[in-house]
């Protein structure tokens, strides 16, 4: 009987967010596993930093290092490696646990992994606090309500893209912002939505940064970690 492989969501940053489920499995895990830098650097195990120091004794680490480029077929050969190194623990009846940063299965490499170990083997997914609602809080605004739609979109798209969704939706939150900063501001200003926009970046992390004046923003790419929130600043209470 193979051992169970878990993707096990720690939350946007803050390690308070972690909850009391996701702790126990890591640390009861016999293996823990992370996408990692070229460098070695984990969020994700930065994050449950404080958790893993009470983990079981001999617990030992899959690290998956991805580089840092955009080339699926790249990606897709670090995590077919991966998987073999996971089942072989899974073999060996271990649990594996595969820490995400925010939720698991919310733009998570996990995904990935999840795919290519469940035809096989027993999974969980234990959810984390994703950063969509990390952003929501730490700017003490209501992502929806009411008849408001709602869409989630990568900051990756094109710039007409990202205007569609911008004219289509009333509250929109664009991931991935970092290097597309600029592409994103020109949508927000081609759609006349600049002033509902708000910029968060390593939201619940000391070095958190906000500007809900996002005419204010450098011209610069910023860092991976960073997002826009777009709410009506005059919300239909109807
Ligand atoms: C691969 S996705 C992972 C999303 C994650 N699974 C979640 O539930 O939030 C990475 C993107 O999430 C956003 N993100 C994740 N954590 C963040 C944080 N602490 N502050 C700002 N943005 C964050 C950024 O847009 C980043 O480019």
């Amino acid at each position: 009987m193979p051992g169970d492989f878990i993707g096990v969501g720690v939350g946007p940053g803050d390690p308070e967010l972690i909850t009391l489920k996701a702790a126990r499995y890591i640390q009861n895990a016999d293996v823990i596993s992370y996408i990692a830098s070229g460098n070695g650097r984990s969020q994700a195990k930065v994050i449950a930093g404080a958790v893993l120091k009470d983990a079981v004794a001999n617990q030992r680490e899959i690290p998956v290092v991805m580089p840092m480029c955009e080339d699926r077929s790249i990606a897709n050969k670090v995590y077919d490696e991966a998987a073999e190194q996971i089942q072989q623990a899974l073999n060996e009846d271990k649990t594996v646990v595969f820490l995400c940063e925010g939720d698991p299965l919310f733009f998570g490499s996990f995904s990935y992994l999840l795919e290519r170990i469940q035809e096989n083997n027993p999974c969980q997914v234990v959810p984390g606090i994703s950063s969509v609602n990390a952003a929501a809080s730490a700017l003490q605004l209501p992502l929806t309500i009411l008849k408001e739609s709602f869409v989630v979109v990568s900051g990756r798209h094109t710039e007409e893209k990202l205007c569609e969704a911008l004219l289509q939706h009333d509250s929109v939150v664009i991931m991935k912002a970092g290097r597309s900063r600029q592409k994103i501001v020109n949508a927000l200003k081609q759609s006349n939505r600049l002033a509902d926009a708000n910029y968060l970046e390593y939201i619940g992390r000391e070095n958190e940064v906000i500007y809900q004046d996002v005419d204010q923003l450098p011209d610069e790419s910023g860092p991976y970690f960073s997002l826009f929130v777009v709410l009506r600043n005059e919300r239909d209470q109807s």
